[in-house]
């Protein structure tokens, strides 16, 4: 339990903390990496040069402190953190190696203004949102082992390598010890760990599961990164080196994006590459329930699953519609106001620009942010957005 002057010292100094905070924590991951360079073996390296994951830790950790007194409130941000890390393999022993390096990135950054009363409230405020975050995390181990699953990484062999598109290649793979896998919900991802050749760590990435749960096999279909800068190194390492007859190393499947059951209307949008957790979720549906889908795509040859989601639509009675960016633009009110009502559930997954303006037109029509369900890919980019995205 925190005393009364710790939870005081902590929410003053938030705001100087967030004020500083990019620059806190990129000298928290410099020194973090010169220390302990093994690290490099679970972080994105790409996220690293972007930054993204130096804003996600930032604001995750200060919008924490934020509820210091009541930790309760982020439990269900801390979820979905959770279930990265225990993709990644976090464990309890790397939780005060970052507390160490965030306190002393605190110190180096404030100088004087880090009084020794200041320090230590940090330090014991985040060995309580720590130990927040390690216990959630031993509870999705224990989950993840259940039912013939397993609790970090196992190795599968790539079995097929099928063209979606020209951009988007699935990837089949089976436990090379043979043994039975455990039944995912759609939506949910595995993650990735490749060396990639002339790299000295190994690289993560989630990969949604991208047709439905079966006792034998994993497929994920991975867009090839080419454009971007940095470019998708695994993603382009799949697509380019890694055939038949390989193995990868998996982690259970893991994550909260998933289709809740009830009986309104549903409307998924997806965006790009996004349409990945959204149509493994189609693909599972049943008549009964209303359904429309809007896929967004840059143009006809990369959409991705366009036919076996219209005939699955179809055979649901639902409404499907295409809009590719090249042709029209970016979606548009106009665009999905027909497939929205008051009570409709919307499910959202794309690039964070596309998802923001989905989300804010959904508002707009009047649904209210508990029927708005959405997927970052990538980190998400703060507490708040994912406090709100369940
Ligand atoms: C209380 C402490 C921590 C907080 C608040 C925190 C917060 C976060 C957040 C917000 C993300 C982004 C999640 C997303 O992708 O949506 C993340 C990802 C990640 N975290 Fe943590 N984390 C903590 C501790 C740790 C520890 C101890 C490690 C291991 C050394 C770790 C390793 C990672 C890695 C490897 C990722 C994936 C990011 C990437 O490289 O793309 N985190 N964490």
């Amino acid at each position: 339990m925190l005393s009364q002057q710790t939870i005081d010292i902590i929410k003053s100094t938030v705001p100087v903390l967030e004020q500083h905070g990019v620059t806190i924590t990129k000298t928290f991951y410099k020194n973090l990496f010169e220390k302990h360079p093994e690290l490099l073996n679970y972080f994105n390296h790409a996220n690293q040069v972007r930054g993204r994951q130096q804003t996600a830790l930032a604001n995750t950790v200060y919008a924490a402190a934020a509820h210091i007194d009541n930790l309760q409130a982020i439990v269900p941000a801390v979820m979905q953190i959770a279930h990265k890390h225990r993709g990644l393999g976090i464990l309890p022993e790397h939780y005060p190696i970052v507390g160490e390096n965030l306190l002393a990135a605190i110190k180096e950054v404030l100088g004087d203004a880090a009084t020794d009363d200041i320090l230590n409230a940090w330090a014991e405020a985040y060995g309580v949102i720590a130990d927040v975050f390690i216990s959630v995390e031993e509870d999705l181990y224990k989950e993840a082992e259940k039912d013939g699953g397993w609790r970090l990484f196992k190795t599968f062999l790539v079995t097929k390598k099928v063209p979606v598109n020209e951009i988007v290649t699935s990837f089949y793979l089976e436990p090379v010890d043979g043994e039975i896998l455990p039944e995912f919900k759609p939506g949910q991802y595995i993650t990735v760990r490749v060396k990639v050749p002339g790299d000295e760590y190994t690289s993560n990435r989630h990969y949604t599961l991208s047709q439905p749960s079966n006792n034998n096999e994993y497929r994920i279909s991975v867009k090839v990164e080419d454009e971007c800068d940095p470019k998708g190194v695994v993603s382009n390492f799949l697509h380019k080196q890694v055939n038949v007859g390989d193995t990868i190393e998996v982690s259970a499947p893991a994550g909260l994006f998933t289709l809740e059951e009830n009986n309104s209307p549903l409307l998924f949008v997806s965006g790009g590459i996004g349409v990945t957790p959204l149509n493994t979720m189609l693909q599972t549906m049943e008549l009964g329930r209303q359904v429309s889908f809007v896929q967004c795509a840059r143009n006809d040859k990369s959409a991705a699953f366009k036919e076996q989601i219209e005939k699955k639509v179809n055979e649901l009675n639902g409404s499907y519609r295409i809009l590719y960016s090249e042709e029209t633009g970016y979606v548009t009110k106009e665009d999905l106001a027909p497939f929205i009502s008051k009570d409709t559930e919307i499910y959202i997954c794309g690039p964070a620009p596309f998802m923001e303006t989905v989300i804010s037109i959904a508002r707009d029509l009047g649904v209210s942010d508990d029927q708005i369900h959405f997927e970052f890919f990538g980190p998400a980019m703060s507490l708040e957005a994912l406090a709100s995205a369940n």
